[in-house]
């Protein structure tokens, strides 16, 4: 394998409890759970499998990203989009949660602080409230968040990526002008790029190759990119195979485990907007 390789021995299945499910605006929903060792060992950018049903339906766990934790609890952002996240939005406090985690490979983070530009597409903001407390953490002063939906109640809550962290920008747009800047993310980000940055953007596949080809053109390319990329996920730790994504230069990678962060110039985009969407049992 090539690229940072998950450590699966950090990886524990526990049981936990919900303690809290908000509802925020445009269906997405904040889970959080009491987890105490998820808590304790996730890193920006990697993820849960998550089950809250019994019996064999649906079959597999579903991935999700760790967005935030403090002391023993964690939190996921999510919303329903089939059978899996019907059920997890409709947890209530006191209702058991299991978790496999923390997966994946997450974001790479620089020893000396450097500019940081996130890139969020809807439900792509859910790894970085975390991302952005942990660059604070190590002494980055400027972070910039680049929030973008297709519609004002599809916008994570700009309040939420900072949780605390005042000085951290967010700057919102909209496909349809309904909040911030009309237009795609995308546009914003190479403007907000130069040499002195590393950019970490999440969102649909096909944002994420937008962000690829706008830094490919760019004069004064950012030091480094990455991206966290969506794949089918059967096992989430290597076993199953059903996540292989397209690598460049040919050949293929685990997301889960070579995954879900990747630089960008490792993925194969044209290959990776050709593949079918992803169908989970
Ligand atoms: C590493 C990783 C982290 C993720 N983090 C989050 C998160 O924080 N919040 C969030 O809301 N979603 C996240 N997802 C996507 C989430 O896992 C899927 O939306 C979920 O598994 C769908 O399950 P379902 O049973 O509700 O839908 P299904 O009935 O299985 O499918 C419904 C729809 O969701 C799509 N889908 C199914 N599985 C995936 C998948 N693995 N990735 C993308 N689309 C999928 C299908 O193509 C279909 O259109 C993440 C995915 C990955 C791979
Ligand atoms: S999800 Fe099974 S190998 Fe990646």
């Amino acid at each position: 394998m090539s690229g940072p390789v998950s450590d699966l021995g950090r990886a524990r299945d526990e049981s936990g409890e919900v303690v809290a499910v908000e509802g925020l605006d445009g269906g997405m929903v904040e889970i959080t759970a009491r987890l105490p060792h998820l808590a304790a060992t996730a890193r920006p950018g990697e993820f849960a499998q998550l089950r809250a049903w019994g019996g064999v339906d649906p079959l597999l766990r579903r991935p999700f990203s760790v967005a935030w934790t403090a002391g023993e609890l964690c939190s996921f952002v999510l919303e329903a989009v089939g059978a899996g996240t019907r059920l997890l939005v409709g947890l209530r406090p006191g209702d058991p949660l299991q978790a496999l985690g923390p997966l994946g490979n997450g974001f790479p983070l620089d020893p000396v602080p450097v500019r940081a530009v996130i890139v969020s597409g809807g439900l792509g903001c859910a790894p970085f409230p975390l991302l952005v407390r942990e660059l604070r953490r190590r002494g980055c002063a400027d972070v910039i968040v680049l929030s973008g939906a297709a519609t004002a109640s599809r916008l994570y809550p700009a309040a939420r990526f900072r949780r605390g962290e005042d000085s951290v920008r967010v700057v919102e747009t909209t496909d349809d002008g309904s909040r911030g800047r009309r237009g795609l993310v995308t546009e914003l980000v190479a403007d907000a790029c130069d040499e002195t940055a590393a950019v970490y953007a999440c969102g649909p596949n096909p944002m994420l190759a937008a962000v690829a080809r706008t830094l490919q053109r760019l004069a004064r390319p950012p030091r480094r990119a990455h991206v966290s990329l969506e794949a089918p996920m059967g096992c989430g730790f290597g076993t199953c195979l059903g996540c292989a994504l397209p690598a460049s230069g040919g050949g293929w990678f685990l997301c889960c485990r070579q995954g879900p962060v990747r630089e960008v110039s490792e993925v194969d985009w044209p290959g990776l907007l050709a593949l079918p969407p992803a169908h989970v049992a």
